[in-house]
């Protein structure tokens, strides 16, 4: 099937994303507060070779060359997101105004260049001082968060009209507070039911904030999420693969469209009424005006014995003879138009927006150069198949590349580079790859027999 950008129609949204900790770098300047992930990345061995994002692409010091390159490549939308403790360094209280200086610095380009700002209010750098109370295991976090989303409110929401609420909850619960390998590095069951619980509250919560300052401004959150498949046709496969849906696919959403939590398919998460008060089944429930998917890959999934509480292990796709990433995820593209219609099979989902994909390849640099055609590949199957979903009458209304630069990727520090545009991180020189000029011309493109108007997608 060819395509082109005109069979999305004209009101698609196309973008790139980034989030502060992994590009801003300026990690303790003109007032910033830590955050978790300073903190975190700056303990011994707690990520890849102990890296850590002090500096990484420098987007601080560099935003008016950036954002002026993401004009140049004729991108017209970019999602960022902001660093709580760079405007609120104690992470409740006084603002540190110069925080609040940068990014209307970032908003204000970006409007003068017709870049339309979208703005992620939280991708997992909670301030420090708020960890050292709990963070999310504390449930003051939820006046915290919301006290945070207003001062967002007041000083941005004039001029910024997309927001969403959190970044991936299940990523930051789950690899921060059960298994311990992203920040705060914390483990065991009870502290993650306890942050999924108080994150799911502050989801919905913030999105009423936002409404509630800015009725006319459009809010969503965005969702991790995997196409699973059972590695055999059995019934303990199966079972298995329904646990872990439910998990890294459910568990967030449905409290969201007001389903609960989908406790039926995955039993353990009855735990999680420790934590729950009277009010909370509903106040867990908000109307979204915009679901943001985020998909990468698929897992195949067995049933193990070895696995506590979700008796499942994914099975690795190193050992499936299967196209693989930087990141060792499968190349799978059929997974984000699953995902599409597993989103929209919910009641009352008004529209999503692909607000994250992307992968990792090993890039060269040869002569001020990176032909990187497994990443443009990448990109043109996966944008095929939510076409594919459009077409078949999902609301699908954006499509965002993770990411625009190269930066740092959390506990794999810098080696996986996902970037259409490449960083020399000494140098902080940038170099356009192949991808992005594809990327680039392609969103440009009418459908004019310009080369790079038809996509002639393997
Ligand atoms: C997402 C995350 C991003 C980025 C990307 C690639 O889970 O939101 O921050 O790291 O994955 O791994």
């Amino acid at each position: 099937m060819n395509y082109t950008k005109e069979d999305f129609g004209d009101d698609f949204k196309w973008g790139v994303s980034t989030a502060a900790y992994q590009v801003e770098g300026a990690h303790d300047m003109d007032g910033k507060g830590a955050s978790i992930w300073d903190v975190f990345a700056n303990t011994p061995g707690r990520t890849l070779d102990n890296q850590h994002a002090n500096e990484t692409c420098d987007f601080y010091h560099h935003y008016a060359q950036d954002i002026a390159l993401m004009s140049a490549m004729n991108i017209p939308n970019f999602r960022f997101s902001i660093s709580w403790s760079r405007i609120l360094p104690n992470g409740t209280g006084t603002i540190n105004y110069k925080g609040i200086e940068f990014y209307n610095k970032v908003i204000n380009f970006c409007l003068e260049l017709g870049i339309e700002p979208w703005i992620t209010l939280y991708h997992w750098d909670l301030p420090y001082e708020l960890e050292k109370k709990g963070g999310w295991t504390n449930r003051d976090i939820i006046g915290w968060f919301c006290d945070y989303v207003a001062v967002c409110m007041k000083a941005f929401g004039d001029r910024v009209k997309h927001w969403m609420v959190l970044n991936e909850p299940l990523v930051f619960t789950g690899a921060g507070h059960f298994l311990g390998i992203h920040a705060p590095g914390k483990k065991g069951l009870n502290n993650f039911l306890a942050a999924t619980h108080h994150a799911a509250l502050c989801q919905a919560e913030g999105g009423r904030v936002v409404k509630d300052f800015l009725p006319n401004s459009k809010v969503g959150s965005t969702f991790s999420c995997s196409y699973i498949q059972p590695y055999r046709q059995t019934e303990r496969d199966y079972l298995a693969a329904k646990r872990v849906d439910a998990l890294v696919n459910r568990l967030f959403i449905e409290p969201l469209v007001g389903k609960g939590y989908p406790v039926k398919d995955f039993k353990l998460l009855q735990r999680l009424e420790q934590f729950v008060k009277a009010g909370d089944e509903s106040r867990l429930s908000f109307d979204m005006d915009f679901i943001g998917v985020q998909n990468y890959t698929r897992e195949i999934v067995a049933y193990s014995y070895y696995k506590p509480f979700i008796w499942a292990r994914i099975v690795p796709a190193t050992d499936r003879m299967v196209d693989i990433t930087a990141m060792k995820w499968e190349v799978y593209p059929e997974c984000i138009y699953e995902m599409l219609k597993k989103f929209d099979s919910y009641k009352n989902i008004k529209e999503l927006i692909v607000t994250e994909n992307g992968a990792a390849f090993p890039d060269v640099v040869v002569d001020d150069k990176v032909y990187d055609h497994q990443r443009t590949k990448y990109l043109q199957q996966h944008i095929k198949q939510v076409l594919r979903a459009k077409r078949e009458g999902i609301n699908v209304s954006g499509y965002f590349v993770w990411s625009f630069t190269d930066n740092f990727e959390w506990a794999e520090g810098y080696q996986p580079r996902f970037g259409l545009v490449h960083v020399d991180f000494k140098t902080q020189k940038r170099i356009v790859k192949s991808s992005g000029k594809w990327y680039g011309e392609f969103v440009k493109s009418r459908a004019d027999n310009s080369p790079w108007s038809i996509v002639n997608s393997p």
